[in-house]
């Protein structure tokens, strides 16, 4: 019987030496990372950006995030400066994105930044991740690997779903395990928090003053479009119950296990929660309801990240 996923493949040697010579070729693959599943190419090439753009349909004034194995490759493209060694060193590799200012010499494509002269880095702690980077001379661009406006994947046949056979590698290992993209920080002029994730602002607090941007200003960071994170079906918050035929997403172990409940975590917690929120959202579609009803998330820790989605997926 024919695969008719002929383009997954599981990580082993062979698979990082097909993805090496992918990606070096100006091709862009599916990537696992710890947050979600990344669409990555090479960050100086042309090629390889002008690939990504179009594979999402993505908006050319939405800038993507640059990978890096650690802070050393990435001292040629970026200026650093003392908040962003402090937050590397508490939370790096891992899952949190630094917008810094852009060196002139920089090779990073002025495509990736939207022209901006900032750049979104990245080290991502996921081992099949690193283990690319490791063997390659360039950082690879790498948004979510999902079209533009829609809900990030959290495992290789997400990917699948997004993109078809338009990409020739996604490497499959298992489900990302945080599931909500990463905490992005602008460190350019008074530290900023562009995008919660589930490190959150209450956690950089102890290491560094920092705000939380509440509406996107154009300048700071041009993608963070209101509508994003849609799962292609209306989303109502704040809700009780649902009504018949659509969907109510729970939280906590007040809520019977009907066939049209789906709970984010029974023990409530919230990081758990984020983990299940986009293959809630996917499983939920899948099964042909109609809208979604989400009752109402704590708004604390992890949940801010949840609660920022959520309103996005609802706008
Ligand atoms: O967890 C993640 O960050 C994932 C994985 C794959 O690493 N990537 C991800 O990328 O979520 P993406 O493209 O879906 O989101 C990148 C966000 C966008 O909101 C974009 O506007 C913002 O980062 N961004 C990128 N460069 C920026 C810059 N120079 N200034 C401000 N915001 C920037
Ligand atoms: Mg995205």
């Amino acid at each position: 019987m024919k695969n008719i996923y002929s383009n997954i493949f599981s990580f082993n040697k062979k698979t990082l030496g097909k993805s090496i010579a992918n990606l070096k070729k100006g091709n862009v693959i599916g990537l696992p990372t710890e947050t979600v599943y990344g669409l990555g190419g090479n960050a100086y090439s042309k090629m390889a950006v002008q690939k990504i753009y179009n594979l999402k349909k993505r908006p050319k004034n939405n800038p993507l995030i640059v990978h890096y194995l650690n802070y050393k490759d990435a001292d040629k493209d970026v200026i650093f400066n003392r908040d962003f060694y402090k937050l590397y060193k508490k939370f790096c590799p891992g899952p949190i994105t630094f917008v810094l200012k852009k060196k002139d010499k920089s090779k990073i494509q002025s495509s990736v930044t939207a022209k901006l002269n900032t750049v979104a880095i990245r080290f991502p702690s996921h081992r099949t991740t690193r283990s690319v980077l490791k063997k390659l001379n360039f950082p690879l661009a790498m948004p979510s690997a999902n079209l533009s406006s829609g809900i990030s994947p959290v495992n290789a046949l997400d990917v699948s779903d997004e993109f078809k056979k338009k990409i020739k590698i996604i490497i499959n290992s298992g489900n990302s395990k945080i599931g909500i993209e990463s905490t992005v920080v602008s460190l350019v002029g008074k530290p900023k928090i562009l995008r919660p994730g589930i490190i959150a602002a209450k956690t950089i607090k102890k290491f560094l003053k920092i705000t939380i941007i509440k509406k996107s200003s154009k300048i700071s960071s041009p993608g963070m479009l209101k509508k994003h994170y849609s799962p292609g079906i209306p989303v109502l918050l704040n809700q009780k119950k649902a009504d018949k035929n659509c969907a109510l997403i729970t939280f906590g172990k007040k809520y019977k296990n009907k066939t049209n409940c789906f709970n984010l975590s029974k023990k409530s917690d919230l990081k758990e929660a984020a983990s299940n929120l986009y293959k809630t959202f996917r499983k939920i579609k899948k099964q042909g309801f109609k809208k979604i009803y989400v009752v109402k998330i704590p708004h604390s820790g992890a949940g801010i990240a949840i609660n920022d989605r959520l309103k996005r997926a609802a706008n």
